[in-house]
């Protein structure tokens, strides 16, 4: 007999192919959010569940969960996991760091470079003709942006995804400040970066990019008074988590041009809509795709069945987030036979 996982929306199939030598696998097939309810039933007989980002997994998930022992994390972040709450329980929690670091730095920078030069809104003005409309072949004023070369970048989180944006930003000659709890020596040699205390790097810097976890500390720490100290040229882009920014005063800065634009890829609710901020011309939106490209989320896939495998065979995951859970709980079902 082998343990059951439940798997709360479909990932790539590989992941899955792998995951079925180890488990009897069940799969939320739908393309919608699993509902609460549902998700409250199926995990009744579960031994392990693979959750999104979207899946809150709560005392009351736990509640439910006689059996679980292990959840297995498709995404890198896992703010959505009350982790203190499964550790106490000796329920493992793995997450999905590394695999996923360069794409989310590339998308980091899509969104810095579409919201400096205009990108999505020159390609509108192409694509539904009026350029051609307006017979202008070549305008010395038409579409300015903001230069990226050689200006100040300011990375907030400067952990795995911070770091990959800062080795990006050293080949467009910029000056490079970072803020994170610890500073890190090593890293500032090797990428020249500067460490800053927060309001400076706001202060000082033309981009600020968003690479933090979402905790208790990080939640609104962009807020009116933040954004305030920005430079009326500087551009926020946030590819963290939505709750990172008080949306409010963002919308305020844009409006009042505290800020000269945004690029964000996460929202404070997820899927979002907010007219408002929508109808500003200064933002470019994305709906949390910042890892999504194919080998991300391949290798993502695997290295989720890769935790399940090594917990089933009683070894520990290797990204593990609660390594305090080995004082609670040996990994492994016992019970069943790993082949
Ligand atoms: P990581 O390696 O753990 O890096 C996080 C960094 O944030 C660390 O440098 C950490 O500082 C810093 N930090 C934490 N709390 C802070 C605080 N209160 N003030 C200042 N800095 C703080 O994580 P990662 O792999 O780079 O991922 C970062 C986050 O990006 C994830 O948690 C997730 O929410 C988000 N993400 C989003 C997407 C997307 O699709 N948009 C994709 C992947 C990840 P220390 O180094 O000093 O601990
Ligand atoms: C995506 O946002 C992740 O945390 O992996
Ligand atoms: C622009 O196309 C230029 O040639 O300067």
């Amino acid at each position: 007999m082998k343990p059951r996982v439940f798997i709360t929306r479909q990932i790539p199939e590989r992941g899955i192919r792998m995951i079925e030598e180890y488990y009897e696998v069940e799969v939320w097939g739908e393309e919608r959010e699993i509902p609460r309810e549902v998700l409250l039933e199926k995990v009744r007989d579960a031994d392990a569940l693979v959750t999104l980002l979207s899946d809150r997994i709560d005392g009351e998930i736990f509640d439910n969960a006689p059996k679980l022992k292990i959840i297995a994390q498709y995404a890198v972040g896992y703010d959505n996991i009350d982790v203190e709450e499964a550790t106490k329980r000796g329920i493992y929690v793995t997450n999905t760091p590394d695999v996923l670091t360069e794409a989310t730095a590339d998308f980091a920078w899509a969104l810095l470079m579409a919201v400096a030069r205009g990108l999505v809104n020159a390609d509108g003005f192409v694509r539904r003709g009026d350029w051609k409309d307006k017979g202008v072949a070549w305008h010395p004023l038409m579409y300015l942006g903001r230069d990226v070369y050689g200006k100040t970048i300011g990375i907030v989180g400067f952990g795995r995804i911070g770091q990959a944006i800062a080795r990006r930003a050293k080949g467009f000659n910029m000056r490079i400040l970072y803020n994170s709890r610890t500073k890190k020596p090593e890293k500032e040699r090797e990428l020249g970066a500067e460490f800053r205390p927060l309001d400076e790097l706001l202060r000082e810097s033309d981009f600020v990019v968003l690479a933090v976890p979402l905790t208790k500390e990080t939640y609104h720490m962009v807020n009116e008074e933040k954004l305030k100290l920005m430079k009326e040229t500087a551009i926020l882009v946030n590819i963290s988590r939505g709750k990172v920014v008080d949306t409010k005063a963002l919308v305020k800065a844009l409006k009042e041009g505290w800020i000269a634009g945004a690029g964000l890829d996460v929202f404070e609710e997820e899927p979002y809509y907010n007219e408002e901020l929508f109808k500003l011309r200064n933002v470019t939106l994305a709906p949390h795709i910042g890892s999504a490209t194919y080998g991300a989320r391949y290798a993502m896939a695997e290295l989720v069945a890769g935790n399940l495998i090594a917990f089933a065979k009683g070894e520990i995951p290797p990204t593990l987030v609660n390594g305090e859970v080995l004082n609670v709980r040996k990994p492994g079902f016992g019970r069943y036979d790993a082949p």
